[in-house]
């Protein structure tokens, strides 16, 4: 049966641990029981990617579906995996089960429900990669069914389930892993790692660069990157280019450039700047922190205070990553 509780503190259920309480908060733990769900529920994981700005009278449903299944095929691991299964523990398991390609995706905070939603990724990996299929509650025509890979419409941080959010509730993520492993050493850090190298290597890695630069939820409260590494075109690139010469930047095959909006923010000395308790991180500017005390307003102003400051000095308009509620919804900045 899913467990219902009322009056919670939501500051035990989302990582930036902002002191909100919810009505009602039902803990799914098995597909089963999806169909009791309320169609405006708000639905979250682990809750790394969520803020709670304030209280919230709609009801909330925590997934916490557990289950790992590992087939082994000709060519290919395929793995199903429970949408409340933590993340890393996933990527943990895989490599110690010599199932490797998870390994730059290690330490992302958050639950394998949550990872198809915004294509999670890092050091040069996305998720999307292995999806082979996703299955769902549909809330609008309550019915079950499996979304293919192409289905899911993935992008930078985006999927069809980001774009709907009120619309489908992920119940399982079948993972299909190539047992013909390439390593991905592309990325910033990862350069400097010379091949012949392991799974093993770049899981150590990349946990001791995320370890070093991003915050412990559960020591200083945050939500990973707060901000989305904006999107201009080769026009608006080669113009910043000309008054910022060391500007980090990616070019995407489209023929546009993706910028590093922590570059953005830091170059503006805005590292350790703070509204009330809400502060940009000291040593990740894409990164806000709760520092204990924070509410919902402080890190509303903060987030807009560099809205706008980043607005000024580049003309460029950076979106949220994460996602943030109020009782009235959704907010975007
Ligand atoms: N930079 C600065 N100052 C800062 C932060 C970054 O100058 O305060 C520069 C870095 O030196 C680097 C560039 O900006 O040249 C990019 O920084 P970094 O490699 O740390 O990555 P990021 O763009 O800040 C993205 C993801 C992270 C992911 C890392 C590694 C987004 C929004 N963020 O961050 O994802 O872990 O790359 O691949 O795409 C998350 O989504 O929560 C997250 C942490």
């Amino acid at each position: 049966m899913n467990e219902i509780k009322r009056h919670y503190n939501l500051s035990q259920l989302h990582t930036f641990r902002l002191p909100a309480k919810a009505e009602s908060v039902t803990f799914l733990t098995s597909s089963e029981q999806v169909a009791q769900i309320p169609a405006d529920a708000y639905v979250i994981g682990g809750g790394s990617n969520t803020i709670f700005l304030s209280d919230i009278t709609r009801p909330l449903v925590c997934i916490r579906i557990k289950g790992i299944d590992v087939k082994e095929e000709a060519q290919h691991w395929r793995v199903k995996v429970g949408a409340g299964e933590n993340w890393h523990q996933l990527v943990l398991f895989l490599n110690s089960n010599g199932i490797d390609g998870f390994e730059n995706l290690a330490l992302i905070p958050g639950t394998v429900g949550a990872a198809p939603v915004q294509n999670i990724g890092a050091y040069g990996r996305d998720i999307s990669e292995f999806i082979y299929s996703v299955r769902v509650w549909d809330r609008r025509s309550k019915s079950l069914s499996n979304f293919s890979n192409e289905d899911c419409r993935f992008g930078y941080r985006d999927s069809i389930f980001k774009q709907n959010p009120m619309r489908w509730l992920i119940l399982e993520v079948e993972f299909l892993i190539p047992k013909a492993w390439q390593p991905e050493l592309s990325y910033g850090e990862l350069k400097a790692l010379e091949e012949p190298i392991s799974a093993k290597d770049i899981l150590d890695k990349v946990i001791s660069i995320r370890s070093a630069k991003l915050p412990d939820p559960n020591v200083l409260p945050n939500a990973g990157s707060f901000f989305k590494n904006p999107v201009v075109s080769q026009k608006k690139f080669e113009s910043l280019a000309a008054r910022f010469p060391t500007i980090p930047h990616f070019n995407l095959p489209n023929n546009e450039v993706k910028l590093a909006a922590g570059w953005l923010i830091d170059n503006l000395n805005l590292k350790g700047f703070s509204i009330g308790d809400a502060s940009v991180h000291k040593q990740q500017a894409l990164v806000l922190v709760n520092n204990g005390k924070a509410t919902g307003a402080d890190v509303l102003n903060l987030a807009q205070h560099i809205k706008i400051s980043v607005y000024d000095a580049y003309g460029i308009e950076l979106e949220a990553e994460v996602r943030l509620l109020d009782e009235k919804g959704l907010i975007s900045l």
